[in-house]
């Protein structure tokens, strides 16, 4: 019988359906039908097998060869199922053993002379193989980001030929070299050391990280925002080895190189405030992700946040609020992960100087207004911790490092320690408990409770704020220990950070 049946995997979000070829060859006028694959890609896919098969000195059958991938309803662009395609036909054709096929799949595009290009999305394909306990080909190419999964059975091959003497038992293919066991995050990121001063953000900056809150820095220019929110991710504990694979995944399927040395290391993502909102939440025809799901598990900055349009605002809600976003595109719905930790930096008033005590405010109380307006409301709903950037005297940005400006391993083992109690506690960071967790872990004492009440009524601060407040004060609670009650203290300072 000349039917052959290979593996391989599409790429659908940041999933990896399984993609079946199958490939039959009979009597009749010679010639290639693919099924299922869309019209233009079919004949891409045709020419480009056909001539690698005789450039690799195998012969292309001369009868019908009928190629079937299976499911029909995936999206299937691209060349990445050549390979399985070619050595489907050659299977159906004897000219490579069948039998070696079973439990293996394959990815790659092919070149014209036989060799095997990279294709995007290798990490998440391997990942649902080794679940599946199966052997995997993939081009040189993608040996970097395959060596990521230390214990999947991955074979790295230059072209067609290497893998057909594979099959045939007359060459090995090489295992990706294993990746650096780099999980050091702290060593040469941005470090907080370069920080002079700015004790109050620098706070807010370890409470963010301690809890997972979303921070807003709020200041005139040039006083460190830029430079103190870069340096968050060198504070923040380094991934687990299944985030940094989510991490990785995002990477993958964007097309864009995954550094083995660095991919324990949670990703800082800053788009430009012109960005699109298709830049920033993902989309197109065959649907990538954007800059929210690129900072998955990370941070995502927004610099100069009012600058951003409103429509671009908005559309952050919906991952804010579940973590995910989902990408419709005609008929077909794409799902990318998008869970970060958002940090914004904006000028006070549009001029930048309002409430300096030296450079003197430009703006009318209304063009304040405003400015501040652009991003009330939903956005700054989910930010917990609001925080003043001022400027500092000149003689604090001397060379010599004060004994406040701490280095950010300091830093980082207080973070450590204090999301240790949270995950103790809930399992998860401060940021992400739900009201009801958030009340029964945090005990107020009935002195403590009149004093934080009255403190609301006298500020004039919502319900929502109470609730913020908590979570904050929580988290200040486990920098401080991780005591089961809060105390007047770490409420106290965590009404300072409410917002304007
Ligand atoms: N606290 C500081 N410690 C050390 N250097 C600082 C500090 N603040 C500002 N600088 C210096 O000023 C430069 C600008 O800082 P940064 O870009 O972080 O300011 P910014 O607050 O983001 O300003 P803008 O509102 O204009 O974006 C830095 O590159 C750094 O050289
Ligand atoms: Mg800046």
């Amino acid at each position: 019988m000349s039917l052959a049946v290979t593996l391989s995997r599409a790429q659908e979000g940041v999933a990896a359906p399984q993609v079946m070829v199958e490939v039959h060859l009979s009597g009749g006028l010679p010639g290639t039908n693919i099924v299922g694959l869309p019209e233009a890609a079919v004949r891409e896919a045709r020419d480009r097998v056909r001539v690698a098969i005789q450039n690799t000195a195998f012969e292309y059958p001369n009868r019908r060869v009928t190629v079937n991938l299976a499911p029909a309803e995936l999206p299937k662009d691209g060349g990445r199922f050549d390979l399985a395609i070619a050595l489907g036909i050659l299977a159906a054709g004897n000219q490579v053993p069948r039998e070696r096929l079973d439990n293996c799949e394959f990815l790659g595009e092919l070149a014209l002379s036989g060799a095997l290009r990279g294709v995007s999305g290798v990490l998440p394909a391997l990942m649902r193989a080794r679940a599946r306990g199966r052997k995997v080909v993939v081009p040189r190419a993608n040996a970097a980001e395959a060596a990521l999964i230390s214990d999947a059975d991955v074979r790295v091959a230059d072209s067609l030929a290497e893998v057909c003497g594979w099959l045939r038992g007359t060459q090995d293919l090489p295992t990706p070299a294993a990746a650096p066991a780099n999980d050091e995050v702290a060593g040469d990121g941005p470090d907080l050391r370069d920080v002079r001063g700015q004790r109050h953000a620098r706070r807010a900056l370890e409470i963010a990280a301690a809890g997972g809150h979303h921070l807003l820095l709020v200041g005139p220019p040039g006083t460190g925002k830029t430079m103190l929110a870069e340096r968050l991710p060198g504070i923040l504990p380094p991934l687990s080895e299944s985030e940094a694979l989510e991490t990785c995944a995002v990477l993958s399927v964007s097309g864009q190189p995954v550094e083995a040395g660095r991919w324990r290391r949670r990703p800082f993502r800053s788009p430009h405030h012109t960005a699109s909102a298709v830049a920033l939440v993902g989309g197109g025809s065959h649907p990538r992700p954007g800059e929210i799901s690129l900072a998955h598990h990370g941070v995502l900055f927004l610099d100069e946040l009012p600058e951003f349009t409103r429509h671009v605002l908005d559309v952050l809600r919906e991952p804010l609020e579940s973590g995910s976003i989902v990408i419709s595109r005609a008929a077909r719905q794409s799902t990318f992960p998008a869970q970060f930790q958002l940090v914004a930096a904006m000028n006070p008033c549009p001029c930048g100087y309002a409430g300096d005590p030296r450079e003197r405010c430009r703006c009318t109380p209304d063009q304040v207004q405003r400015y501040r307006g652009r991003v009330s409301g939903p956005l700054l709903d989910r930010i917990d911790l609001c925080v003043d950037v001022p400027r500092q005297p000149l003689s604090e940005l001397g060379a010599t490092r004060g004994e406040h400006d701490e280095d950010s391993a300091t830093v980082r083992a207080r973070v450590l320690a204090a999301r240790h109690h949270a995950m103790q506690r809930a399992g998860r960071s401060n940021a992400e408990i739900s009201t009801r967790e958030l009340e029964r872990d945090c005990a107020l004492g009935p002195t403590e409770r009149t004093w934080f009440e009255a403190a609301l009524e006298r500020l004039g601060l919502s319900a929502r704020a109470y609730h913020r407040t908590l979570r904050v004060a929580r988290t200040i609670a486990d920098l401080d220990g991780g005591a089961a009650s809060l105390a007047r203290v770490h409420l106290a300072e965590a009404l300072q950070y409410r917002r304007f």
